[in-house]
């Protein structure tokens, strides 16, 4: 018999136990090993609880049984749960963990000590909840040169957008509808800002391109400033304003991660995704582009990833090494800057006639792709052009309203 302990009573880490009753049976036959969860930690308690008996209020009872050999961290933040995991993992405990800052702030620290140790510290539910993404890309598809990775990693905004676009609700109302369903938190700035998505990008890029990419090296853009008028443009263009998570690897092999809100062409599987769904994009060599679409978040959804990393750590016996990646890179030689960005962009504007948008664009060099009465799109150009293209026509008395870049596949 072997324990699992639970750490964090919340929506995940319950959505964790009962799954595992639900699916038990199935769970040891998969794992052939004797499986139960030995301990649930949490500073409540909860009286009434079908596992209440199982509730403990101390990390050391579950360091100091040798029985326990597997620890679903469900707690969020980073502190206590890095001081925690460290300490599982320390004592010979394979730890897996639903907590994108945790992992997105101390990935590597944390994958260092369990490969000294000789245990894993998975995070598959850290990123797209029920989406398997963090395996594939270490696994399945380790054979490829992977040049590129972008999604839509966060659900509260996506369904945001969604109200936008097609029940043209304004950003306020479609964050009070998300706020009532219980999408969005009271103080929603972790999903609109954007950091919820930044975190997740972090996770991704380091895991694809080998070095620990933190937070603070991602320009991070959300929507709070995305309006009705925007959307429409982008409907207009034949596309749909979504927050994009995104990194790609440039030619001189620095990597670019942004999020920020971009309009997807129609003719993209992304510009389906649709509510609090999440999906993410992969390219590489040998694959050319494949899609991972799935609920991104949500008690159950989530638990299915936090066990299925349990499943597997029963099943190996030693650290996995291909999900490892180094810590950060000194200096700033591997995160580029955002000033290197690349794409199309839509310049939302005041009224302007066809004839400036094509002088202005001819003078500084991109292409016209298309044009409204209030804004146009033009092609893929770094920021330098993006800012002249701006500044001459304001000089041609456009006002410039919003720019969003265009998700170029
Ligand atoms: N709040 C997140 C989202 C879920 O809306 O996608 C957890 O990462």
């Amino acid at each position: 018999m072997k324990k699992i302990a639970v750490l964090g009573y919340g929506v995940v880490g319950s959505g964790v136990v009962e799954l595992f009753y639900r699916n038990q049976k199935k769970i040891e036959k998969n794992t052939g090993t004797s499986l139960e969860v030995g301990y649930i930690l949490d500073l409540r308690d909860f009286p009434g609880d079908p596992y209440a008996d199982k509730v403990v209020h101390d990390i050391q009872v579950i360091l100091d049984d040798p029985e326990v050999g597997y620890v679903a961290e469900c707690m969020g933040g980073v502190n206590p749960a890095f001081d925690f995991v460290r300490r599982c993992l320390e004592a010979g405990k394979s730890v897996a963990t639903s907590n994108k800052q945790l992992v997105a702030e101390k990935g590597d620290i944390l994958l260092q000590i369990a490969k000294e140790h000789h245990v894993n510290f998975f995070f598959e539910a850290s990123v797209g909840g029920a989406i398997p993404i963090i395996r594939p890309l270490h696994t399945c598809l380790a054979a490829n040169d992977i040049s590129a990775v972008a999604g839509i990693l966060n659900g509260t905004t996506n369904f945001i957008l969604e109200k936008m676009i097609h029940a043209n609700m304004s950003f306020a109302d479609a964050l009070e509808l998300a706020q009532k369903k219980g999408y969005a938190e009271k103080d929603p700035s972790a999903d609109v800002d954007g950091g919820d998505a930044c975190r997740k990008i972090c996770i991704l890029s380091s895991l694809v391109f080998g070095k620990h990419v933190y937070p603070d090296q991602v320009f991070t853009r959300g929507i709070r400033d995305v309006t009705l008028e925007d959307v429409k443009l982008a409907c207009d263009f034949g596309g749909v304003v979504k927050l994009i998570g995104a990194v790609k690897r440039l030619e001189d092999g620095r990597i670019l991660p942004t999020v920020m809100p971009m309009v997807v062409l129609n003719d993209s599987l992304l510009s389906h995704v649709n509510g609090v769904f999440n999906a993410v994009m992969v390219w590489g060599d040998g694959i050319d582009k494949t899609m991972f679409y799935g609920r991104g978040a949500g008690k159950l959804p989530t638990a299915s990833a936090v066990l299925g990393d349990i499943i597997d750590e029963v099943k190996k016996k030693d650290t996995v090494l291909s999900q490892s990646w180094e810590p950060a890179a000194e200096g700033n030689d591997f995160v580029a800057p955002v000033s290197e960005f690349y794409a199309p962009r839509c310049y939302r504007t005041s009224p302007c006639g066809s004839g400036v948008f094509a002088r202005v664009a001819e003078e500084v060099g991109v292409e016209l792709i298309n044009t409204r009465e209030n804004g146009c799109m033009i092609g893929s150009c770094g920021q330098k052009k993006a800012e002249a293209f701006k500044q001459k026509l304001a000089a041609e008395g456009v006002a410039i309203l919003s720019r969003i870049p265009v998700l170029a596949e």
